[in-house]
């Protein structure tokens, strides 16, 4: 056998040894040991002997003296080659391509040009030893950092985008936030326990990712969209603290700040209520801000009730780095001539303004034109405009007011020359508000009101526990169907369940939902209401269920939890919206994995192993 091995392997090993000429064998590392990362290097080390190794990041041959950029996970250090440097490394140099990977030994010295663009640009290694390890094709792009590339064609080669620093470094500190969230918890008796992936299928919001099995045909798993209800029975059996760093999948529509598989931070504590994890997660805020960025974050940070947040924001996830915010003008049209607002007023709705202050010079008609398209995304029937300048107003719905209105609405929005009013209204409150928040949000992005080196770290809470849906005439769990009721809204729960608030909270930062959580129902009873409440008939209740239901019948402690979006939470850090940067192998924005090509095809033998039969995708 071995020999038949040997015989297989050989031609293969001769074949990979080779330079791409065909002639030299490719180099060993020998006894030649990395003592230095390049990054690491400065002038305290000038004088030393080192060896460092990584990949070429950019040779320069000068005609007698070369330059090469060496670059390891750490950073870059010029190598450089003389003609005092020996013959045959010099003529090794010569060969330096980008990427060929090397290692090599020299001297440090102080460098004579020094440069700022790099960490080590103060210093520079003298090679008296060069080792070429592998060499390498020209890459299908360059691997620097200001380059305009097809986000495919990166994510296809992953691991050369993944050399660029710019690339490289989100991937670091999210290890460097992952040990401090690890250490955090531990210090604070946590204890790490891993949950399964292949689960049962429960609803939770979005459509579950389904893994079909083998050995018991037609029955499927699912992957967990989040480990709630095993962190759930880990508090039945116990454990008090849990916490996990946790893969998620969920088959949803994609955006900057979602990937269908990311990951939690996800906990759950016992005989708490929200406060104390509110404390306990501040606390971890507190800590993961000063470790990385030094900086000291002030809490208790601001706790919001939801109808404040979506009535002076139009967002249960508030930007609270600046003002523009949006006032109820409802009350100064009771009684108005004005058709619209009649209408509205007429079915119970809201009227919704908001003053852009000193932007009539900026905001023009055109603009306007485009904010009323944003409002109409976002369900409004229009977006009614004053615009203020020292020409004159020019309004779409002035005119149709009397004196009386237009000046308790000029007093209400403190309206001068050069401010631009917007107005919303509709019978829904949520939605006027809903609809001005993402216009307010617009003009705040397009006219730099956004302060981007600013953290506005705040909870959302007193959440709504059900949200009716025309289209299936139902109600749906805000948050999931385990969320506890405020104790003194349970009696709304048969009468007017819209009425009932949630012991529910969300954690926002910058306009972006990092992470939510809630105390949870711990008594049977009261969770077998909800399920009803939501639709589930006890039958499919117990079906999907019972086993929680179960498990609360042998003695349940109060407990509560929350889930930051890991993803999310390091993206705050580095800066960049999108969090797949900050994902090793994120997909693209159709879900698949370019790199491996999946999803993909399989073939019949799985299928019919699986008892899977393939219909035909809809044109
Ligand atoms: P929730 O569904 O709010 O709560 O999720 C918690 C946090 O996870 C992040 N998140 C996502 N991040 C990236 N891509 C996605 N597709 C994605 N979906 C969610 C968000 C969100 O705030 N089990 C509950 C938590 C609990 O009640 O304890 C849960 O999963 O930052």
């Amino acid at each position: 056998m071995r020999g038949f091995l040997a015989k297989q392997c050989k031609p293969l090993y001769n074949e990979l040894s080779l330079n791409r000429k065909g002639e030299l064998p490719m180099e060993t590392m020998g006894s030649l040991r990395r003592t230095n990362y390049c990054g690491e290097v400065s002038m305290s080390n000038v004088g030393q002997e080192m060896t460092v190794c990584g990949s070429i990041a950019r040779a320069r041959d000068k005609g007698g003296i070369i330059f090469a950029d060496l670059r390891d996970t750490t950073g870059i250090l010029q190598l450089v080659f003389d003609e005092d440097t020996p013959k045959d490394v010099f003529a090794k140099a010569e060969s330096l391509k980008s990427e060929y990977v090397v290692i090599c030994r020299g001297l440090l010295r102080e460098r004579a040009a020094k440069t700022t663009k790099i960490a080590t640009g103060d210093v520079e290694l003298y090679v008296s030893e060069l080792r070429i390890l592998s060499e390498a094709q020209t890459p299908p792009f360059e691997i620097r950092d200001d380059i305009n590339v097809n986000d495919d064609l990166r994510l296809r080669y992953r691991y050369l985008d993944l050399r660029r620093p710019s690339m490289h470094e989100p991937i670091v500190l999210r290890s460097k936030i992952m040990q401090i969230i690890r250490s955090y918890f531990c210090d604070n008796h946590f204890t790490e326990i891993e949950t399964p992936t292949l689960i049962k299928s429960t609803p939770e919001g979005a459509r579950d990712y389904l893994v079909p099995s083998r050995v018991q045909p037609g029955h499927f798993y699912a992957l967990p969209q989040s480990p709630q209800l095993y962190k759930q029975i880990l508090m039945l059996s116990g454990f008090d603290r849990y916490f996990q760093i946790a893969r998620c999948y969920r088959d949803e529509d994609l955006r900057a700040d979602r990937q269908p598989e990311f990951t939690q931070v996800d906990e759950e504590m016992s005989f708490v209520n929200e406060d104390d994890i509110m404390t306990i997660n501040e606390g971890l805020i507190k800590r993961l801000w000063k470790e990385m960025l030094g900086v000291d974050v002030q809490t208790p940070f601001v706790r919001m009730p939801w109808d404040e947040a979506m009535g002076r924001f139009g967002s249960d996830k508030p930007d609270t780095r600046f003002g523009l915010e949006i006032v109820d003008v409802t009350d100064i049209f009771d009684g108005t001539e004005f058709k619209p607002f009649a209408a509205v007023l007429e079915q119970g709705g809201s009227i919704r303004a908001i003053n852009a202050k000193g932007l009539a010079g900026k905001l023009t008609r055109k603009h306007i034109d485009k904010l009323g398209e944003v409002a109409k995304t976002y369900g409004a029937k229009g977006l009614a405009f004053s615009r203020l300048t020292e020409e004159g107003t020019s309004s779409s719905f002035e005119k149709f007011l009397t004196e009386e209105e237009k000046a308790a609405l000029y007093k209400a929005m403190e309206l001068e020359t050069g401010d631009v009013l917007l107005i919303v209204s509709d019978a829904d409150w949520v939605k006027a508000c809903t609809a001005l928040g993402q216009v307010r949000l617009e003009i705040g992005r397009k006219y730099g009101l956004i302060d981007p080196d600013k953290f506005n770290f705040l909870w959302v809470v007193d959440f709504p526990l059900f949200e009716w849906d025309d289209e299936t005439q139902r109600y749906y769990a805000v948050h999931h169907p385990f969320t506890s009721p405020k104790l003194e809204d349970v009696q709304y729960l048969d009468s007017d369940p819209g009425r009932v608030r949630a012991n529910a909270y969300d954690f926002v930062c910058n306009g972006t939902e990092i992470g939510g959580g809630s105390i949870r129902i711990h008594d049977s009873k009261l969770q077998e209401k909800m399920f009803e409440l939501l639709g589930f008939t006890p039958e499919e209740a117990q079906k999907r269920f019972g086993f929680l239901m179960n498990a609360f019948k042998y003695g349940a402690p109060p407990h509560g939890g929350l889930a930051f979006g890991f993803d999310r939470l390091c993206s705050l850090f580095g800066g960049s919206e999108s969090i797949r940067d900050y994902i090793a192998f994120p997909k693209n924005n159709a879900g698949r994995d370019v790199m491996l090509d999946a999803p993909g095809y399989i073939d019949q033998t799985q299928l019919d192993e699986l008892y899977l039969e393939l219909r035909k995708p809809e044109e």
